[in-house]
């Protein structure tokens, strides 16, 4: 997959930089010729004779070897490269890289750099979540650089939350799939839906759901890594997908997701809806906060029906077009989720049990089966929201192939 691609990996000082070993060796496996540099701190987490081992050429730190004078120049190994991936990237190099500075032969790399760059951060919690990072990641990004977003999880400080060095097999599926310009979804356009809607009771309270958008955002990340053109249409959702070429529209409502879908969707090929949009929102919508002891008794909220989007999509889609649900069910999931594939005109639809521990709402994993309409049916075992995305996206693939 990686045959003859020239892959510079810039290792820099973190605990995570061991994990860059398995990543030099699956990338040579993969056929890539890898050069590795390291910061000088590096060389105090991962061994150069290890680095250098598994990528069969000598590492590069200084500017010079300075028992020969040897000059490593980083501008033939800036214009070498097809990649620079600098995994795992601190939050000290991210902030040199957003800034310019060249102190160091990785630095220098990067600013003479004409390929692309994917940066893996791997660090804290607090400082991945600091403002300053935050604001260095998105410069990168606004860059065209590929943020590869860390997971959450237990870290080397013992704390726990974002901030974990993604999986080095995640890594390099990611950068295979960068390379497969020719994937059936390149150029193709995606619009996703995410995340819960807000329906506002009054100005300090709504109507909501659990939803986290995490499915909606893996499946958006996915597509865009394929190369697609991908339009995230999102409700409230914890965290905004790290790739560059997602187009993220915010939406609070079900009415406004609904106008925003009705916007994207005659111009798009695909469409996936995983969002949890409210079947109901108040009639009315109160100007003021209700207080407590507006009436002797609580009050009651009457609600309407919202617009069903996807029945809305079912009913414009054309033959050129796809469009996939999803059915979280707590009872009866097969038949309620062919009932709503049949209503909905879908090509398929992702059925999820939200009782399974590790499926549905919240969580980083889940466990899905696809329903068809011809009555074939495909279950997948529990995964992360990651690879579920790739099965959803390897089906959509199989279905434009037929
Ligand atoms: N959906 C939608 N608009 C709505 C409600 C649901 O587009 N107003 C979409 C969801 O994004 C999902 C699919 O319809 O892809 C199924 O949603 P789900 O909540 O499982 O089912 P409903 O059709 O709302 O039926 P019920 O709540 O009765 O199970």
């Amino acid at each position: 997959m990686l045959q003859g691609k020239h892959i510079v990996l810039g290792v820099t000082g973190s605990i995570a930089a061991y994990k860059a070993a398995l990543l030099v060796r699956g990338l040579v496996k993969a056929g890539a010729e890898v050069r590795v540099v390291m910061t000088p701190l590096a060389k105090a987490f991962i061994t150069p004779l290890t680095m250098a081992t598994l990528s069969k050429h000598p590492i590069m730190v200084d500017f010079y070897q300075p028992e020969n004078g040897d000059w490593n120049s980083h501008v033939s190994l800036g214009l070498w490269a097809d990649l620079l991936l600098i995994a795992p990237a601190t939050a000290n190099t991210i902030a040199k890289m957003a800034n310019g500075i060249a102190d160091n032969l990785l630095l220098t790399t990067y600013l003479s750099a004409k390929c692309p760059v994917m940066i893996a951060p791997a660090m804290d919690v607090d400082m991945f979540q600091h403002e300053a990072t935050q604001n260095n990641l998105h410069l990168l990004q606004q860059r065209g650089h590929q943020i590869i977003a860390p997971k959450e999880g237990e870290l080397a400080s013992g704390l726990v939350g974002a901030g974990r060095f993604e999986e080095p097999e995640i890594i390099i599926q990611q950068i295979e799939t960068f390379f497969s310009k020719e994937g059936k979804l390149h150029g193709k356009k995606i619009m996703v839906t995410a995340g819960p809607t807000f329906e506002p009771i009054d100005p300090v309270r709504f109507i909501g759901n659990y939803s986290s958008g995490k499915m909606g955002i893996a499946l958006a990340e996915e597509a865009a890594a394929r190369g697609a053109d991908v339009t995230l249409i999102c409700g409230a959702i914890e965290s905004y997908p790290s790739y560059s070429n997602i187009k993220v529209v915010k939406t609070k409502t079900a009415k406004e997701m609904e106008t925003a879908c009705l916007q994207h969707f005659s111009d798009c090929d695909i469409a996936i809806k995983a969002a949890a949009v409210a079947d109901f929102t108040p009639m009315e919508v109160a100007e003021q906060k209700i207080k407590k002891h507006d009436s002797e008794e609580a009050p009651i909220i009457r609600l309407k029906p919202t617009t069903d989007i996807l029945a809305t999509l079912g009913k414009l889609k054309t033959d050129h077009q796809i469009l996939v649900g999803f059915a979280l069910e707590t009872e009866k999931h097969r038949e309620h989720a062919l009932q709503k594939m049949a209503a909905k005109n879908l090509n398929f639809i992702v059925l999820n049990d939200a009782k399974t521990p590790g499926a549905g709402f919240g969580c980083n994993t889940n466990e899905i089966t696809i329903l068809f309409p011809d009555g074939k049916e495909q279950h997948f075992d529990k995964k992360s929201k990651h690879l579920v995305a790739q099965d959803i996206l390897n089906t959509i693939e199989n279905l434009l192939s037929n």
